[in-house]
């Protein structure tokens, strides 16, 4: 039996309790989450940022075309462009199988250019099978670099579009950009929409960003510093405001480029967007995620802090303020209310952290009081590191730590209780990652478990999130991941699901509660699996489920009229090892089956079938 005692009042839990974490990893911004089609637009790609990269990977060039890196750039921070023959042509072939464009859709093609004479550029889109759109003419009226725009509108669906801008004359070319009119909420330079919307659906408290190991590793300089035009740097938000042409391209920690395209200010704004609280890291001068060094600079390490300050003017300042009048330049002349920013990720080395980390949270709280600064424990849930960091957080009486694990299911039960015993009067907990190592239902399931020990612990545990977010199918470095994506689809995992479930079910309080008696052990599950529908009305028939495509997959009768229950899949499946494991092969199953690879080929659409005349 459970008691529950209403009257006792447990724990308040936050309305932000449950929150998501972004990181650039697995592909997730480019080619990902910003919408942006065309790939390498700035011909910034170089061999150093990643063995298979030139400043021509994804475009074939027809005709005569260099890149070059002289005087005449677009600007400091964006140095190559495209020097065009008179009459060729120049082609890109997006990400992974190509341009996705749906039929009936606007897409908005930009380039800057410049000619010596004028010169008519031809923009066409087209996939093996032909045309995607009608072609589009833009004039290009100057020798000095200026900003031309056409539309297309989609004749056909494609996910192997190919983007192609020919000239009649000789021409310069730099920032080659198309983006789906559809954006998430019609942001300019916004968000894929279908992704965008899945994390919004979660209603997350907050959304942590941008890292993770892409913050707290490579070159802590600047862009320019030292005249050597800094690659793999840490993730540094000024190198990501401001013109998206004036955005230095970078490769990052997880081995390709980010264009920065999607920067502070469309993380601030997606957050706002979505209602959730922003939670911004920023690197500590420690470099983390296996490369455990100590960055000695002091002179780098003062500029730091005062970009952390600087960003704090950014998301909060007056527009009259130099970072506040920034951010209403780009469009947000309002603040963004940022009260949370975690310096340093996983950080491994205590001692070295602390010495930083205190100096950075001195300066902030000196200048803006109500910001809470989090800090962190390092990557390990237990251990001599884990230990020390803590130490060192309580006897600086830090206003929360961030832990990060990754571990089994079983740990994942086993640990409910791990937060019963935190000092009540210690740091607060930020669970920044953890995951349970797969994307099953009994993943799901262990970590659902697990959360309902974080929610009866909600006056300690303040905040989680589970990790990693998004991965691109074609790209997956790590997993397992809460949402995964292809060029024309995305689907949830499990993990997903359970996130949902809780995000959007946040209680006010704690009601403690106490059980007696031994549960009964849960059967292992075995038998089918398949598709249940009920039927809610005499006025339906059948259910029909269909791809993404509108293809019908099969229907199935329903076995009378309403109150009736229709199933589908109902062959011969097991679960082995926590994967469902299809034991027949039918039609029906092979459609429905989960945990296999090919799963998410599908991206099912269940509708109910009118009788007709109803
Ligand atoms: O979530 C993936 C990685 O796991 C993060 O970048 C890092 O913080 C952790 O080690």
């Amino acid at each position: 039996a459970i008691t529950v005692d209403p009257a006792t009042q447990g724990a308040r839990i936050d309305r932000t309790m449950y929150g998501v974490f972004f990181e650039d990893i697995n592909r997730a911004a480019d080619g990902g989450l910003y919408a942006e089609l065309v790939q390498n637009r700035s011909f910034e790609y170089t061999t150093d940022d990643n063995k298979s990269y030139t400043p021509l990977t994804a475009w074939t060039v027809t005709g005569g075309a260099q890149v070059v890196d002289d005087d005449g750039r677009l600007n400091a921070r964006n140095r190559n462009y495209l020097s065009l023959d008179a009459g060729s042509a120049v082609t890109n072939s997006g990400y992974n199988t190509g341009i996705r464009v749906e039929d009936g859709k606007k897409y908005d093609f930009s380039v800057w250019a410049r000619a010596a004479g004028r010169t008519a550029l031809t923009v066409s889109l087209q996939d093996s099978g032909g045309a995607l759109a009608t072609a589009r003419q833009v004039a290009v009226k100057k020798n000095g670099w200026a900003r031309y725009r056409a539309t297309f509108t989609a004749t056909r669906t494609s996910s192997a579009g190919r983007l192609t801008v020919a000239t009649a004359d000789a021409a310069a070319l730099d920032m080659v950009s198309l983006f789906p009119r559809d954006t998430y909420q019609h942001e300019p330079n916004g968000l894929r929409e279908d992704l965008a919307e899945k994390i919004a659906a979660l209603h997350p408290g907050f959304v942590r960003f941008p890292g993770g190991c892409l913050v707290n590793t490579g070159s802590m300089q600047d862009y320019s510093e030292d005249s050597g035009y800094q690659r793999k740097r840490s993730y540094q938000w000024k190198d990501t405001v401001g013109p998206v042409e004036t955005r230095a391209t970078n490769s990052n920690f997880w081995g390709y480029n980010q264009s920065y395209g999607l920067g502070y200010y469309e993380y601030f704004r997606f957050a706002e967007d979505i209602g959730a609280m922003p939670l911004p890291v920023v690197p500590a001068l420690v470099t983390g995620c296996g490369q455990n060094k100590a960055v000695d600079d002091d002179a780098l390490l003062k500029r730091h802090i005062q970009d952390t300050l600087d960003l704090i003017e950014f998301a909060n300042g007056p527009v009259t303020s130099k970072w506040g009048g920034l951010r209403a330049e780009m469009g947000h002349p309002k603040p963004f209310h940022l009260t949370h920013i975690e310096v340093g990720n996983e950080e491994n080395l205590p001692a070295a952290f602390f010495a930083r980390f205190t100096q950075f949270r001195a300066a902030i709280q000196a200048k803006y009081p109500y910001m809470q600064v989090i800090s962190n424990s390092g990557p390990d849930d237990s251990g001599t590191t884990f230990d020390t960091a803590w130490q060192l957080n309580k006897d600086a009486k830090v206003d929360m730590v961030d832990e990060h694990y990754y571990n089994s299911p079983q740990w994942f039960l086993q640990n409910n209780d791990r937060y019963d015993s935190y000092d009540r009067s210690g740091p607060k907990v930020f669970v920044g990652e953890y995951a349970s190592g797969g994307n099953t239902f009994k993943n799901g399931l262990a970590e659902a478990a697990y959360m309902t020990g974080l929610e009866r612990n909600a006056d300690v545990v303040k905040l989680a999130s589970y990790a990693p977010l998004f991965a691109n199918e074609d790209y997956v470095q790590w997993s397992p991941d809460m949402v995964w994506f292809n060029n024309h689809a995305s689907w949830g995992s499990a993990n997903y699901e359970v996130q949902k479930l809780f995000m959007n079910n946040v209680g006010d309080r704690v009601v403690p509660s106490t059980a007696t008696g031994t549960p009964s052990l849960l059967a292992p599950i075995t038998g089918a699996v398949g598709l249940s529908t009920w039927n809610t009305s005499a006025a339906y028939d059948d259910v029909k489920v269909t791809d993404a495509d509108g293809n019908t997959l099969l229907t199935d009768d329903f076995s009378g009229d309403a109150g009736q229950w229709t199933h589908t899949g109902g062959g011969s499946w097991a679960v082995q090892d926590g994967q469902y494991v299809e034991t027949s092969d039918t039609a029906e199953n092979t459609m429905v089956q989960a945990g296999d690879p090919s799963w998410h080929d599908y991206d099912l659409h269940v509708k109910a079938v009118k009788k007709s005349g109803k």
